[in-house]
């Protein structure tokens, strides 16, 4: 999730009604094809794009902070492809975005990633925040005048307990480590800054727009879950440790990342949390799915949100999927 960020839409509601939810296709990448069709279809579309920033490349570059690979993809990148692929002419497919959900995110990770892994200071960076959270509200704002009426807005993951995070960030001072997850607590409370200011924005958003359901998913949270009890998710090996890497104390090496011919690869990726020191394993991410759509983790409750009175309305879109 932190890589890859993204907005991405699926058809909303049939999914929920549907006992085998959990199992929904994997959502197509929109250079795949026809993104529309495929939003007739049901199938929704994917704008995510590795190492994508909500922040524009010249405020970045500005500031000294570079995008090592997808160099000048970002939010407003994505959105204009999403303008463009899903329907030339909006008016002619404002029922696939009125019936949609969108996920705007997890979307601002790897703009803090991309500063902080290159060792620019957390004082710093944390002066990017608001404008990073005004680029995702002005985001969001632009779906909802193009129609949408069901977004979720992800926050950021615990940062600190990343295994990138703890292997460059790792330091002797017991006292920056929080002694029940042995995660960095200056970068976790990094994330709930970043978290708290969106909720803030988000509370906002709602007042101006009380017809369009803003659901927030709180993943900092769903995943402190198995931070603060592994072995409790199954994660025998801990949650700290990355699967694939290049060894050390949390498997993470920069200069020999998962897929490097040097790497290696555990053997039981479920007994782990993180995959490869700044993604987490398919396991965690169900850990974290489930607890969005089950669970007490997003705001509000995902199954709130279908009531009786619009079945009949979502019922003629079901046959999309
Ligand atoms: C994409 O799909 C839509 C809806 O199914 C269709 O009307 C349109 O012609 C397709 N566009 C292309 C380029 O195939
Ligand atoms: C880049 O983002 C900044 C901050 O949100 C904004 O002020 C500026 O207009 C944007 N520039 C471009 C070229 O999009
Ligand atoms: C868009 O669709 C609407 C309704 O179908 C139509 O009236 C309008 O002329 C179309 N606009 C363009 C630019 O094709
Ligand atoms: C250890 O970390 C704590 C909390 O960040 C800080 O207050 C303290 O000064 C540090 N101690 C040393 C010896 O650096
Ligand atoms: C863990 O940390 C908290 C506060 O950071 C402290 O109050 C507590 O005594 C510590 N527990 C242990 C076992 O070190
Ligand atoms: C990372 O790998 C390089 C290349 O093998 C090695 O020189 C370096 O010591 C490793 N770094 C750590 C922190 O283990």
């Amino acid at each position: 999730m932190v890589a890859s960020s993204s907005i991405s839409l699926v058809t909303f509601c049939p999914i929920y009604f549907r006992p085998e939810y959990l199992n929904l296709p994997l959502v197509r990448p929109f250079f795949h094809g026809n993104a529309s069709h495929m939003m007739e279809l049901g199938k929704g579309v994917n704008y995510a794009v590795a190492f994508a920033t909500a922040l524009n490349s010249t405020f970045l570059e500005a500031r000294g902070v570079h995008n090592p690979i997808t160099t000048n993809i970002s939010l407003g990148v994505q959105l204009e492809w999403f303008r463009q692929s899903i329907c030339a002419n909006v008016s002619d497919c404002s029922h696939l975005i009125r019936h949609s959900l969108f996920l705007m995110g997890e979307i601002g990770g790897n703009d803090y990633n991309h500063a902080l892994l290159t060792g620019k200071s957390i004082d710093e960076i944390g002066a990017y925040v608001p404008f990073v959270i005004e680029t995702i509200i002005s985001a969001i704002n632009e779906l909802v005048e193009l129609g949408a009426k069901t977004v979720l807005v992800p926050g950021n993951l615990p940062i600190g307990c990343s295994a990138a995070y703890l292997t460059l960030y790792h330091t002797f001072n017991k006292t920056e480590y929080d002694n029940l997850t042995g995660c960095l607590i200056q970068f976790n409370k990094f994330s709930k800054y970043h978290n708290e200011l969106l909720v803030k924005k988000l509370d906002q958003f709602r007042e101006l727009h009380p017809d369009v359901n803003i659901i927030y998913a709180d993943y900092y949270n769903a995943a402190m879950q198995f931070f603060r009890s592994p072995g409790k998710y199954g994660f025998e090996n801990g949650a700290l440790k990355a699967c694939c890497g290049g060894g050390g104390s949390f498997n993470y090496n920069s200069s020999i990342l998962c897929a490097d011919p040097s790497s290696t690869v555990c053997a039981q990726p479920d007994t782990y949390a993180n995959w490869d020191g700044l993604h987490l394993t398919e396991a965690a991410y169900k850990v974290i799915s489930k607890s969005l759509l089950q669970g007490p983790y997003t705001v509000p409750q995902f199954n709130s949100l279908c009531p009786t009175s619009m079945l009949k309305e979502w019922d003629g879109l079901s046959s999309y999927m």
